[in-house]
């Protein structure tokens, strides 16, 4: 069954069942996400997607809030704007954004002001690199969770990571912090597909962008599998 709603001053029609995001995404209407990817259960951590929606007192994220019969809805009105503008300077103030292009988009699209906060708490970490597949900055992750779920239940089942640490000090991490290979992590890469700020990243990558040739690369492989045999 179809429902009416309002969005932005227009009369839209959509699925019973739909999203805000869903709404707006069917209608041309640009709502901005991060934590929300389509091959993962959504979680609306992140909150850029948030809109005003009359009658209700706190803005909704956008991503997880149904659309009903008669909303009415505002995907850019000035709180709407104001909101997203601070999420983003908090962000880029907790967080290395230099490898999230979306994200940096998002920020001079919206005019935000990365040296707003001074003073809030940076997340500093030292790039893991334990297995020969992918390496972990989490000076880089934005806390999307997207991750977790591909390796949990929305995608491999393999629970090799979680998050880690409360408060300023939550991150994404393996059990006692054991390193890639003694967890249950079967290199599917997954994780990296889906990670938004390059804080996962495939290994070959990295070494490249530390200044590594493809020659050196390769020697350095070729050396991995001749201690394994
Ligand atoms: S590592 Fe990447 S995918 Fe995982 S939570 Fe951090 S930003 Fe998201
Ligand atoms: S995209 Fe909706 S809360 Fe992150």
């Amino acid at each position: 069954m179809s429902i009416k709603l309002m969005m932005d001053g227009k009369e839209i029609s959509v699925d019973e069942d739909a999203t805000l995001l869903e709404a707006a995404r069917e209608n041309g209407i640009d709502i901005p996400t991060i934590c929300f990817h389509e091959a993962t259960t959504p979680n609306a951590l992140c909150r850029i997607c948030v809109v005003e929606v009359e009658g209700q007192r706190v803005l909704q994220p956008a991503c997880i809030v149904k659309a009903a019969n008669q909303m009415k809805v505002q995907t850019r009105s000035e709180r709407v704007v104001r909101a997203r503008k601070t999420i983003l300077e908090m962000l880029a103030s907790t967080m290395d954004l230099s490898d999230a292009p979306e994200v940096l988009t998002m920020m001079d699209e919206y005019g935000a002001d990365a040296s707003r906060f001074p003073d809030a708490h940076r997340r500093e970490s030292q790039v893991k690199d334990d297995n020969p597949m992918y390496v972990r900055d989490y000076s880089k992750c934005l806390l999307c969770w997207r991750c977790v779920q591909v390796c949990a239940d929305d995608a491999q089942y393999t629970y090799a990571i979680n998050f880690d640490g409360r408060g300023y000090e939550t991150q994404i991490g393996t059990f006692f912090e054991r390193t890639i290979p003694e967890t249950t992590c079967v290199l599917c890469g997954q994780c990296v597909g889906v990670c938004p700020t390059g804080a996962l990243k495939v290994k070959r990558e990295y070494l490249l962008e530390q200044g590594m040739t493809p020659d050196q690369i390769s020697v350095l492989s070729m050396g991995r599998k001749k201690r394994k045999a």
